[in-house]
């Protein structure tokens, strides 16, 4: 097979990590026969330090055309303590996630035999974990109207959905659920808030659509502490945005490290695969990041074009990296830590 693959770097330790899922995929590419053809494009920090904004048009028209994008993280310190900037990196990811339709994330919450007593989370409730939580990713308060008025001391963001836009994320939902354990729950705060009650009501119409599945309705604050004391109460989570960015920090807890997580970015047209860590400006250029949780979203875009061989040989290898103790000093014991670029030398060798 024949792939044509955005590769967006971007910021921190983005390229660092990056590189690593390039060198895994390039080596299941030999293996199975398929030719990647990588084209890289300019986001985030070092796209407004290239030409001015973090998402160039050039860049889209790469992603738009081809079969799927693979991310590594956006953001730079430099703007985080200016409040005043204008242009930030952040909308660059924003408007990639719009432009490309990317309406869904899947990011998925897993244990990893080797690294369960890594979790500050005693064993008997983690272990086992395998839940997904679907954040809706273009909607909500991060695109709802914002500013200020009365002279800049009143400030406003607005949680705003429509319908639709919940019909699109909970469909995804429930046919998830429907290929798992046939459970589902809605996590939202419609105690309080008018979106939520929509969601509430749009995703109660559905149920008679999926007799098979069972939901359940929570509301946010009482998952934020559920998650994380029972975990395996939950498989499939449907959520507005800021819900679901919140709740998926937390989640990553459980795996260990944020270094682990990978997700997927889904709409109508290419998706998006990317690690759920951020740009970790710290460890930028330091050859210390873990690369796993970027190398396991290039398993994920691999399952999604079917090829499915190829993303349990990347698990697997990963696995073995793992139970091995070729890892990175986030989940490394007693200090016996490897460079993020041995690791991803280490995967590709052993694919
Ligand atoms: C994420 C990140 C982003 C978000 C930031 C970098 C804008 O935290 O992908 O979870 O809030 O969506
Ligand atoms: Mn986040």
């Amino acid at each position: 097979m024949k792939l044509n693959i955005a590769l967006l770097a971007g910021d921190g330790i983005g390229p660092e990590v990056i590189d690593q899922a390039v060198k895994v995929s390039n080596a299941i590419a030999k293996k199975f026969n398929h030719e990647i053809n990588w084209t890289p494009a300019l986001t985030g920090a070092a796209a407004i330090d290239a030409v001015g904004e973090p998402y160039p048009d050039d860049t889209h028209e790469v992603c738009a055309s081809a079969d799927a994008v693979l991310f590594g993280a956006i953001g730079h310190p430099r703007f985080d303590n200016d409040p005043s900037a204008k242009v930030r990196p952040e909308q660059g990811l924003l408007k990639m996630r719009q432009k490309l339709g990317l309406f869904a994330n899947v990011r998925p919450t897993f244990t990893f035999p080797s690294l369960i007593d890594k979790s500050p989370l005693k064993r008997e409730r983690i272990e086992g974990t395998d839940l997904i939580i679907l954040r809706e990713l273009t909607g909500g308060v991060y695109f709802g109207e914002r500013g200020r008025k009365d002279e800049g001391e009143t400030a406003f963001d607005t949680m705003t959905y429509q319908r639709f836009e919940i019909q699109r994320l909970a469909k995804k939902g429930f046919e998830m659920a429907m290929k798992r354990s046939k459970k589902l729950c809605c996590v939202d705060k419609a105690n309080v808030l008018e979106s939520s009650r929509l969601w509430r009501e749009t995703v109660q119409a559905m149920e008679k659509d999926y007799p098979e599945v069972e939901v359940s309705y929570e509301f946010v604050d009482a998952v934020a502490m559920r998650l994380v004391q029972w975990p395996k109460a939950y498989d499939v989570m449907i959520t507005a945005n800021l819900f679901g960015d919140i709740l998926t920090d937390e989640a990553s807890v459980i795996s260990g490290s944020m270094g682990l997580m990978p997700s997927s970015s889904v709409g109508s047209k290419v998706s998006l695969y990317e690690p759920i860590h951020g740009s970790y400006p710290q460890a930028a250029g330091k050859d210390i990041a873990n690369p796993l949780a970027t190398v396991l979203s290039a398993a994920m875009l691999f399952e999604d074009l079917d090829l499915s061989d190829e993303a349990q040989a990347i698990r697997d290898v990963v696995n073995k990296s793992l139970a091995e103790g070729i890892v990175t000093e986030d989940v490394a014991e007693d200090g016996k830590a490897y460079k993020t670029s041995e690791v991803g030398d280490w995967l590709a060798a052993n694919i």
